[in-house]
């Protein structure tokens, strides 16, 4: 018999992240996940999880190192990476200014990248998948009135994203982003939440951390084993 899949959800203590190793939980793979801030959401992954929940600030470069390290270390291999870490910023550019780009930057681009360097021998050896996220409509370069250093870094991401799924096309590694447009939870920005955003949605309500955590569920699958460099945007039509 197979053995099940060991995958790793970064940022896993809420939200889309959680949603996604309740997902892998129900699959029956063998899943690690971690939590950056204490508190009540790290407890209750450290419950589910037992020792495979472990800190992980991407801003902090030995701490990517340390976790892939300890996931090998503990189950051998690592078959799935998912990155679903990235603090939102509402707002403007006039709001922020020129600092915020370079935090987003840092929050959305180099953090994600240290994460995927830190596991890629690992994922070549185990002809594995990643997964990342991006935000609905980024595919023709809008400009944004609002979280326009959000959006800018994520299109950054979406060129690595494709940039690492050629790299890595040879080695049997598929790289893939979800865009998710609009999904409440309970520790999620406002915004989220605000009527006027949720009526902009073509496919009316809001998309949950379910849906983003069933396609990428489906992105890390034998049955998406030609698909790599696509940015999959499961929104209900938001931002088309
Ligand atoms: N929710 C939406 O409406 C929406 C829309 C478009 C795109 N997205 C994208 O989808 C992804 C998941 O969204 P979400 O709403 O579930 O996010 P979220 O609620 O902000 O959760 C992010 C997770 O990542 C962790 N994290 C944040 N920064 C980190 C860092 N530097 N190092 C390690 N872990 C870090 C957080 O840990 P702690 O909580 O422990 O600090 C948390 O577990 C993000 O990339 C987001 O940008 C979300």
């Amino acid at each position: 018999m197979a053995q099940p899949p060991v995958v790793l959800v970064v940022g896993a203590s809420r939200g889309i992240g959680a949603a996604c190793v309740d997902e892998f939980l129900r699959l029956g793979a063998v899943v690690h996940g971690t939590w950056r801030s204490p508190g009540a959401n790290a407890e209750h992954l450290q419950s589910r999880l037992g020792a495979r929940a472990r800190r992980c600030d991407l801003g902090a470069p030995a701490d990517a190192r340390a976790v892939i390290e300890a996931v090998v270390a503990l189950d051998g291999r690592l078959d799935a990476l998912v990155v679903a870490a990235g603090d939102y910023l509402p707002g403007t550019l006039e709001d922020h200014g020129s600092a915020s780009i370079e935090a987003q930057l840092a929050a959305q681009v180099v953090g994600p990248a240290r994460a995927f360097e830190a596991a890629r021998t690992h994922l070549r050896a185990a002809r594995g998948a990643v997964v990342f996220f991006g935000v609905a409509g980024l595919e023709g370069l809008r400009g944004r009135r609002r979280s326009a250093a959000y959006c800018a870094a994520k299109s950054a991401l979406l060129v690595l994203v494709r940039s690492w799924s050629l790299e890595e096309a040879t080695h049997g590694v598929r790289v893939n982003m979800v865009s998710p447009g609009v999904v409440p939870h309970p520790d999620a920005d406002p915004e989220t939440l605000d009527p006027a955003v949720l009526a902009r949605v073509p496919l009316l309500g809001a998309t949950t951390p379910g849906d983003l955590a069933n396609a990428v569920r489906w992105l890390c699958s034998t049955e998406a084993r030609h698909v790599t460099g696509v940015d999959l945007p499961v929104a209900g039509g938001f931002a088309l």
